[in-house]
């Protein structure tokens, strides 16, 4: 069977009115993406559906379904013709295996890779993280967690305790126990991210030196602290995170964009004695030393 994918653009306040249009018109799914020019929208909190002020509205149709028609409808809802109007023919595929075309094994140096779970490891002998993409943040792909990944690999936490702050999939949690940490503690604010951090560290074998918290509770003191959050919710929690590592411990922060570095820096600086930004597409990591006895 065949499609047809009726694409344009509206503001925000709208799209309710069109999905009711584009329904009562047949289609079969409206999803609403980023458009082409727009600002992204970082992290809703769990539960939130966030919307850009401006929308791509893209909606799936039988392929024998009439855009002239369904064109005119939503003309006469809206009280307009809908900007950047598309209309594109779509072939059947195996729609639940093509979201993971793109993903393929990434190297992070240091012999660290992180392999979807149906491929072979290119380098069978290296630490190699088995993960696939799922509902929570965090594969590698992103700027911010390969910042992560890459510090790690280039000093290996071993023997460490440590903390991953905002673990999305535990991707940077099981890093750590992948490449020689003790234990491991993982804590994010949605549920969602515990159960998928738990899930992904049974398959890779690691589950047994792992914790899952949620983000009000006590955190143990520990070696190293890994946060990939954003700038703003990273200076908020400075003096708790900074707060759980010991005299000497190590700090990796991510989430940050370049011109927001000086800024989260700054509100490390009094507990950790901050490195130079390292920076990776436009997105920086911060590593930290806390200050303190034998640091
Ligand atoms: C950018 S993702 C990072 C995921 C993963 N650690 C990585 O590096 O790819 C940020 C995670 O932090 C969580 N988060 C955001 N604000 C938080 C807060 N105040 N406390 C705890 N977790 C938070 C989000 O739910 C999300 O899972």
């Amino acid at each position: 069977m065949s499609w047809k994918q009726i694409v344009f653009e509206l503001p925000a306040s709208r799209a309710g009115l069109a999905e009711a249009v584009l329904e009562a018109a047949g289609a079969l799914s409206v999803t609403y993406l980023e458009p082409i020019s727009g600002e992204p929208v970082l992290e809703p909190a769990p539960g939130a559906t966030e919307l850009w002020s401006e929308l791509r509205v893209q909606a799936l149709f039988p392929a024998a379904a009439d855009a002239e028609d369904i064109a005119a409808r939503l003309a006469e809802g809206l009280g307009a013709r809908p900007e950047g109007w598309r209309v594109e023919a779509l072939a059947d595929r195996a729609w639940e295996r093509a979201w993971m075309d793109d993903y393929r094994p990434m190297s992070f140096g240091g012999g660290l890779w992180v392999v979807p779970t149906d491929m072979s490891p290119p380098e069978p002998h290296a630490v190699n993280l088995r993960l696939d993409p799922g509902l929570a943040f965090g594969t590698g792909t992103h700027p911010t967690t390969a910042l992560c990944l890459q510090g790690l690999a280039a000093r290996p936490p071993a023997g460490a305790h440590v903390i991953d702050y905002g673990c999305g999939s535990g991707v940077l949690a099981i890093a750590a126990l992948l490449l020689g940490a003790r234990t491991a503690v993982a804590v994010d604010n949605d549920p969602q991210a515990l159960l998928a951090t738990r899930e992904n560290a049974e398959r890779n074998g690691v589950a047994h030196r792992l914790t899952v918290l949620e983000a009000d509770a006590a955190l143990p003191a520990t070696d190293c602290l890994l946060a990939n959050i954003l700038a703003g919710v990273l200076e908020a929690l400075a003096g708790r995170l900074a707060g759980a590592l010991r005299p000497g411990g190590r700090l990796m922060l991510s989430g940050i964009l370049a011109e927001q570095a000086a800024s989260v820096a700054r509100a490390y600086a009094p507990a950790c004695g901050m490195a130079a930004p390292v920076t990776r597409s436009g997105w920086v990591r911060l590593d930290g030393v806390r200050r303190g006895e034998g640091a």
